[in-house]
């Protein structure tokens, strides 16, 4: 067998594996074709070829390892979000793509001033579009599909409040949580506190982007100030001790995007991420992608990535496809079934 053989082999049996998403982005999701398709169909100037659009849309070997560089890649995603029919092609087309790629739970975040900012669609129509697309999808490829509204640090404050309320009425359509995503190295998540604390009354489940490009103890503040029941990467958690301790007691899941940490410049090679020393300090890691369109990935890369080129143990790697499911914001009695299939398909 080559080495390519060996590769494709090994990436077949990340393939077979049925998965669990709990971190990844609309935004981040979208078919290089489609984008070509949208700007043609609303005259969106853009280069008209699919590598020259790549460039400006997904990471580039070349490219900078930066924060500033991956987020600049959403500056031009928010070029294409023209008319309804976007947005509902947009999000049928991600629940495909993870359907393609064996997840059989997806919760798929989307950030609803991202989607109404390019036309000034109203935030409710945009909720509205996502929540009735992801609901068609989720029946047609068989994907269980939860939605958390993002809202970013760098953006208003204001129409974050505007988007909690709006989520909060939608809990029943499958719009569940409310996440915090953006510059965290630039922007303190305290003008968000209250917000984030009245949509955990109103009944959201509550994710932060927390400990990737900022310190742990951006961990500890979404725990303990902001009630986060999830933290978006916290990978920089292992750099205080205290922290990963308070962690661990409470079982926070983490939500850990190997390739995504790694082309955003927090860790100089693939090999020093921290997936297995978090692993080794009792803490509730899961497998996730991120922005699967912009790092170029799919979900079986990252089990890949995590077992070939990390060492995670594919037991390993098995048990923690079931750690997301129990950390799953799925309400509860399908929360118990979707773990006892998950067990019984990956003979746990
Ligand atoms: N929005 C999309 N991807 C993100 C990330 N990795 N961190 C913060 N905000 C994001
Ligand atoms: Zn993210």
């Amino acid at each position: 067998m080559s080495a390519v053989e060996r590769v494709t082999a090994s990436l077949n049996t990340y393939r077979a594996l049925p998965k669990v998403e709990l971190h990844r982005h609309l935004e981040g999701s979208l078919r290089l074709d489609t984008m070509l398709d949208i700007a043609t169909q609303h005259g969106i100037t853009i280069p008209a070829d699919v590598l020259r659009l790549s460039t400006l849309v997904q990471i580039q070997e070349e490219d900078k390892l930066t924060f500033q560089n991956f987020l600049s890649k959403f500056n031009t995603l928010r070029l294409f979000y023209r008319s309804p029919d976007v947005i509902h092609r947009i999000t049928r087309e991600a629940i495909e793509d993870a359907a393609k790629d064996n997840v059989k739970y997806m919760e798929l975040r989307f950030t609803p001033v991202a989607l109404s900012r390019a036309e000034r669609f109203p935030l409710h129509d945009v909720i509205d579009w996502v929540i009735s697309s992801a609901k068609e999808a989720s029946e047609k490829h068989g994907v269980i599909v939860r939605l958390i509204a993002s809202v970013n640090r760098h953006e208003s404050a204001e129409l974050a409040e505007q988007v909690a309320w709006l989520a909060a009425d939608h809990v029943k359509d499958g719009l569940v949580a409310l996440d915090l995503a953006g510059n965290e190295a630039d922007f303190p998540s305290q003008p968000f506190y209250g917000i984030f604390k009245e949509a955990k009354q109103a009944g959201l489940h509550v994710t932060i982007h927390a400990g990737e490009w900022g310190p742990a103890y951006n961990v500890s503040e979404a725990i303990e100030e902001i009630g986060a029941e999830r933290i978006g990467h916290g990978v920089r958690v292992m750099e205080d001790e205290s922290i990963v301790k308070l962690a661990r007691e409470r079982q926070t899941a983490f939500e850990v995007c190997i390739t995504s940490n790694y082309q955003s410049g927090i860790f100089e090679s693939l090999e020093t991420h921290p997936l297995t020393q978090m692993l080794d300090a009792g803490l509730n890691v899961t497998i996730n992608t991120d922005d699967p369109s912009i790092s170029r990935i799919t979900l079986s890369h990252e089990y890949y990535t995590a077992c070939e080129d990390l060492k995670m143990p594919q037991t390993i790697l098995k048990q923690r496809i079931v750690a997301a499911a129990k950390a799953s914001f799925i309400e509860e009695t399908e929360k118990e079934k979707l773990v006892k299939q998950l067990e019984k398909d990956l003979k746990l």
